[in-house]
């Protein structure tokens, strides 16, 4: 049998994408400082893209080399229904992996269920283990739900479980040890996300808490590491192992090493438009086509062209940095 030929989505810089983060909603039961404001006006629920037609464009881009899938939001658990796309995404063929980025406060109840449709690799946000600080970083109470819903996740026998936790200079200092040592407890993977000019609050670099620094007092506190036997220099998270043998840990170093180039990331907003970097500050409005009976044929041309334009990447440590007008809550990380 021959295979079809993909020809790969490439852009200028010969970086070939291959992974879509597609966001299910803009709607989140948390408030998180660094990524949304206090009051917020969420999208109407008719403009959100149905999961028909959100299947309908993967299924126009697994044949351009879309292989890898990462539910976010908002938060993508306020989507009623979830696993039930997450099943229809699974199906798509070429599609080999769907992924699931998740606060964690609906997640107990529902582990089970995705991890059924096909789900199998799950992010979970928590930036603290202090009940108090956790209401002050996400305006919410919820912790203990939270909890609930890594312990269900590890139930449902996800693997890998990663905790993200956003790195901000006055408040991850205290948490980056408990969190470390929470994690090796229960086989999880603690990963730290420099904290990126993406939310609503005011960020200013001073306000990053580094890589460098974590590593310090994880390797000072809970233990020595050493680069994963995976390590790839290219990939997003820089993973460190203990040497004892006791898990692993990540760091996403987005402000001291961008990993831009070599970035293979595409998104869909829940609004149906089609971002081809975090940062990007154009789009392209796909619903309507998605909606209006337009060929594959021509979706897949200005998938390809967006592509084709992507820029070399965010410039966060430049005087030519221009934040996008969505904060994060309403790109999905
Ligand atoms: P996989 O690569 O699918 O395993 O997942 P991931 O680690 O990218 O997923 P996750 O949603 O956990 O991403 C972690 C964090 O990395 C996000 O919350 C963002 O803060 C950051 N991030 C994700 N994608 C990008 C990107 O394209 N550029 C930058 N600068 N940061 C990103
Ligand atoms: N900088 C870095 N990461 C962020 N996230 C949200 N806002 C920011 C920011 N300003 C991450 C959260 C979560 C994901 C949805 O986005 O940690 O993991
Ligand atoms: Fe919600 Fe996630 Fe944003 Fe926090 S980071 S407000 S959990 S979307």
């Amino acid at each position: 049998m021959n295979l079809p030929v993909i020809k790969p989505l490439i852009d200028t810089f010969g970086r070939v994408h291959n992974n879509l983060r597609i966001s299910v909603t803009d709607r989140c039961n948390l408030r998180c400082t660094y990524c949304m404001p206090e009051e917020v006006v969420f999208m109407d629920k008719h403009e959100l893209l149905s999961f028909e037609e959100i299947t309908r464009f993967v299924e126009i881009v697994a044949p351009l080399g879309i292989d890898k899938i990462r539910l976010t939001g908002g938060e993508p658990l306020m989507r009623r229904n979830l696993p039930q796309l997450v099943s229809m995404l699974c199906k798509v063929p070429g599609i080999k992996d769907v992924g699931l980025t998740t606060n964690g406060i609906l997640l107990a109840p529902l582990a089970q269920s995705l991890f059924d449709a096909g789900l199998r690799r799950i992010n979970i946000s928590l930036d603290t283990l202090d009940p108090a600080r956790f209401r002050q970083l996400t305006r919410r109470d919820g912790l203990d739900k939270v909890l609930d819903g890594i312990h269900a996740a590890k139930k449902a026998r996800f693997h890998p479980v990663k905790i993200n936790a956003v790195a901000i200079r006055g408040i991850t200092e205290h948490e980056v040890v408990p969190l470390a040592r929470f994690a090796r407890e229960f086989g999880l993977e603690m990963r730290f996300i420099e904290y990126m000019p993406i939310g609503a609050d005011h960020w200013e670099r001073d306000k990053v808490y580094f890589a460098h620094e974590i590593l310090e007092q994880i390797e000072q506190s809970v233990g020595p590491l050493v680069p994963a036997s995976d390590y790839d220099a290219k990939a997003p998270a820089q993973d460190f192992e203990y040497v004892d043998g006791g898990g692993r840990v990540g760091i996403i170093a987005s402000v001291s090493r961008p990993f831009c180039m070599s970035c293979n990331r595409v998104r869909l907003t829940a609004d149906g438009k089609l971002r081809n970097c975090l940062f990007a500050l154009n789009e392209i409005d796909l619903k309507p086509l998605l909606r209006g009976g337009v060929s594959a044929a021509e979706i897949a041309n200005l998938v390809r062209g967006s592509v084709w334009e992507k820029w070399e990447g965010h410039e966060i440590n430049t005087a030519r940095f221009v934040k996008p007008q969505r904060t994060m809550h309403t790109i999905g990380g």
